[in-house]
Parts: C-alpha cells; sequence; structure tokens
C-alpha cells in the first residue's frame, strides 16, 4: 500500500489526512496518509528517514522553505515560490511543487466565481504563505496586485523578487482606489487578531478571503468581513484544492471531485 504523510509542527489538527483519505475512498484507491509531527530542530534528519518509507509527502507550517531546499528537481511553482507543499519520493529523488497557489485561484475561480483577469487585488501580508501564492495569482492577469504588510520591507523586498510591473506596495497615504479582491495571508488571525484594513481599500462590493481557516468559528478576517457587510470566505476551499492537486500528482493525474468533502467540512463550519 502507498503510504503519504502531512508533516509539520503543530500538526495535530490537520484536515489533511481526512481530506486525503476521503479522494481515495472516491477514486478507489488503497492509500495510508498520517500526520507526522517534527520538531523544528529535526526536519531534515526525520525527512531522511520519511523519504525511503513514504512515496509523498505533504509539507506545512513551518517547513516548506526547508522543503525545497531538500528537494532534487522542482516544479516552476514551486521554484518561483522558494517553497514546497507537496513532495514526491521516487528512485531516490525528491521532487518538490507547491499547489497552494493553484489551489487558491481554483477556490477564487471555481467555486466562488471571482475574476481574477483584470482585478485590483490586495495581499496582506509578505511572508511564505503570500510568497507561494503570488506567482498563481499573477499567471492570472490581474490589473494590479498591492502588497500591504505590517514589515513594509519584507513586502518591498517580495516585489523586488518578483520584477513583475503589476506587482507593487500598497501605499495608504495616497491610495485613491478600492480592491475587488482583498486576501489575507498573515497569520495575525491565529492569534485571533482581525486584519488591519485601511478604509480606502474597499467598497460594499469588495470580496475578502483568509487563507486561514476554522472549522468551529469564523475567522477574525472573516467576522471583521461580517462586520463590514463585505462578502468573505475563509481559506478552507484552498486547503481542498490544494489537496486534490497534490492528489493528482502523486496518483498519476487522477484528479477527485472535491465538491463531497467541500460539502462535508462546510457542514461542519457556523
Ligand atoms: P507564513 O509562512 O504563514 O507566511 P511568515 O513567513 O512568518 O509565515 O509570515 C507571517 C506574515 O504574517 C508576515 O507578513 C507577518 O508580518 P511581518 O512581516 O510584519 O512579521 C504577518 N503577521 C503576523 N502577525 C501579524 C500581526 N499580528 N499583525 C499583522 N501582521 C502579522
Amino acid at each position: 500500500m502507498n503510504r503519504f504523510a502531512v508533516i509539520g509542527s503543530p500538526i495535530k489538527h490537520s484536515l489533511s489526512p481526512r481530506i486525503h483519505t476521503a479522494y481515495a475512498k472516491q477514486l478507489g484507491i488503497e492509500l495510508s496518509y498520517n500526520a507526522i509531527e517534527v520538531p523544528e530542530a529535526d526536519f531534515e534528519a526525520k525527512l531522511a528517514i520519511l523519504r525511503s518509507e513514504l512515496q509523498g509527502a505533504n509539507i506545512t507550517l513551518p517547513f516548506k522553505e526547508r522543503a525545497f531546499a531538500l528537494a532534487d528537481r522542482a516544479s516552476e511553482a514551486a521554484t518561483q515560490a522558494q517553497a514546497a507543499n507537496t513532495l514526491v519520493f521516487s528512485d531516490g529523488n525528491i521532487y518538490a511543487d507547491n499547489t497552494d497557489g493553484s489551489g487558491l485561484v481554483r477556490d477564487l475561480m471555481s467555486s466562488l466565481g471571482l475574476q481574477i483577469e483584470g482585478a485590483r487585488v490586495l495581499i496582506l501580508g509578505a511572508g511564505g504563505a503570500v510568497r507561494g501564492v503570488l506567482p498563481a495569482l499573477l499567471h492570472q492577469n490581474p490589473k494590479a496586485i498591492h502588497l500591504l504588510n505590517r514589515t513594509p520591507a519584507k513586502a518591498q523586498a517580495l516585489v523586488d523578487a518578483f520584477q513583475d510591473a503589476r506587482l507593487s506596495l500598497f501605499n495608504e497615504q495616497t491610495n485613491t482606489q478600492t480592491f475587488d479582491l482583498i486576501i489575507n495571508g498573515t497569520s495575525a488571525g491565529i492569534s485571533g487578531e482581525k486584519p488591519k484594513i485601511p478604509d480606502s481599500a474597499f467598497n460594499r462590493d469588495s470580496f475578502v478571503y483568509d487563507m486561514l481557516y476554522s472549522l468551529n468559528d469564523l475567522t477574525p478576517c472573516s467576522e471583521w468581513s461580517r462586520e463590514k457587510g463585505l462578502k468573505f470566505s475563509d481559506g478552507l476551499g484552498m486547503l481542498i484544492e490544494q489537496a486534490a492537486d497534490a492528489f493528482a500528482l502523486w496518483h498519476a493525474g487522477q484528479r477527485p471531485n472535491t465538491q463531497a468533502i467541500r460539502d462535508e467540512l462546510r457542514a461542519a463550519q457556523p
């Protein structure tokens, strides 16, 4: 039986085993998929063992950059992101991919029916999560993507790294235009903090997408959006779609239908 796992720290509450098991059942594939917690200092040593025991792994916080660094070969998405959320182990090699961006884009476009082409997009945050999704978002031809981060120098470093005329820093002092899509890519919500989105950035048609998700409550970002009367979504759909992309990579392109697991997990939400 083929074996897979999600590796991270913390990992206890990961939904990935449930999602991959559901996909496998749907497609009649036998596999095992576990969540493996690895202490921060031990990632490389543990992966050296797991790579011979598993056929593939999902990598989550805080190891995505270190996983990319261990790869022998990498997809364009992983290379642009300098981070991997999906590894394939075969013939003694590690292949790295990053399906976070494609997962986000599919959730935005197919599930939520949003148009990215021509849209003005504001992204909060400038860490690994944002870096990981920027290539896929830019690929959809938005009109502009502005980055707003607590530490502006980190946002500037991302703008410099991508060298794309559509990507720039958000400037609260000079901003006059609202955004069609606002994506929260900060980790502030984990500690219960609502996002700081300036009034000048949104109008009543703006859509707010939180890359964080919660099964039990609204995320702080979703709460903020509801208070402002804006349409919003958390990142559960992104998790489901990035998993489907990883699944297809591991199983010869067999792509699960994501609707059933989406319905099942959404039913548990408030
Ligand atoms: P990740 O891999 O989740 O992106 P990260 O690389 O540590 O993790 O980045 C976290 C992001 O969330 C950063 O943009 C961070 O802002 P700074 O660059 O200023 O650190 C942002 N962030 C974390 N906590 C925040 C808070 N309380 N308010 C605003 N932004 C926050």
